[in-house]
């Protein structure tokens, strides 16, 4: 069974569509000069357990890896597929989003003074090729891609957002951060619903490809949170 199949996210294909309000996202929060010297934006909590810190720093590290990487997939897959203009509007408007994420998280990195991972240039490789192989193979192929990897990434956010909960502080960074990270899990999954409504199950070797890319997304998320 594809990970896709998983029962958490066929409830989630099966839920109406969020609707949108005007109410501002959590994460304009970060793109608004005028919050610059809020707390909740400028600093980290200074009394966490060693052990929640280090669980802090993993988590905002792999987040920061896997938006660059999906930033460089969507650019891959662009590359290749710019001449088909229904599907290059929709991976560039997959990309933007993907760009709002990688500026959120480039400052929640030095925002809880993170060490980005070593592996920042092989993400970017990586990312790059896997979107353009993918894309290679087709659009149904370039959707699988999109869907697996944010099956992974979706399910990533959703389990953080459970780790988070447990941190015992109150400093007012984390429940904003809590929200930011809600706020990327339901645009990953999406994009996910995007893969799966243009074809994605419909590529040659479905099971395999999901099955393949899932496990690398693992791997790499697992190797980020290390280095
Ligand atoms: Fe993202
Ligand atoms: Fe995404």
């Amino acid at each position: 069974m594809s990970s896709a199949s998983s029962p958490r996210l066929l409830r989630h294909l099966g839920r109406p569509r969020a609707i949108h309000t005007e109410r501002p996202l959590p994460s304009a929060a970060y793109l608004a000069p005028s919050r610059g010297a809020d707390p909740s934006v400028s600093a980290t909590p200074r009394d966490l357990q060693p052990s929640q810190r280090r669980a802090l720093d993993a988590a905002l590290r792999v987040d920061q890896a896997g938006e660059v990487a999906a930033n460089y997939i969507y650019q891959g897959q662009l590359a290749i597929m710019r001449r088909d203009r229904a599907t290059a509007s929709l991976i560039q408007d997959m990309w933007d989003q993907e760009k709002k994420h990688l500026a959120v998280m480039n400052k929640l990195q030095l925002q809880h003074h993170v060490r980005p991972t070593v592996l920042w240039e092989v993400a970017k490789v990586a990312g790059f090729g896997l979107g353009a192989v993918t894309a290679l193979m087709g659009k149904e192929a370039a959707m699988a891609c999109t869907e697996a990897v944010e099956t992974v990434i979706g399910e990533h956010y959703d389990d953080q957002l459970k780790e988070m909960d447990e941190l015992s502080t109150s400093h007012p960074s984390i429940p904003l951060l809590k929200d930011v990270i809600r706020e990327f899990r339901d645009d990953e999954l999406e994009h996910l619903d995007t893969a799966v409504e243009h074809d994605s199950q419909r590529a040659p070797a479905h099971a395999l490809l999901s099955s393949v890319i899932g496990a690398g997304c693992k791997v790499a998320i697992e190797l980020c949170k290390r280095v």
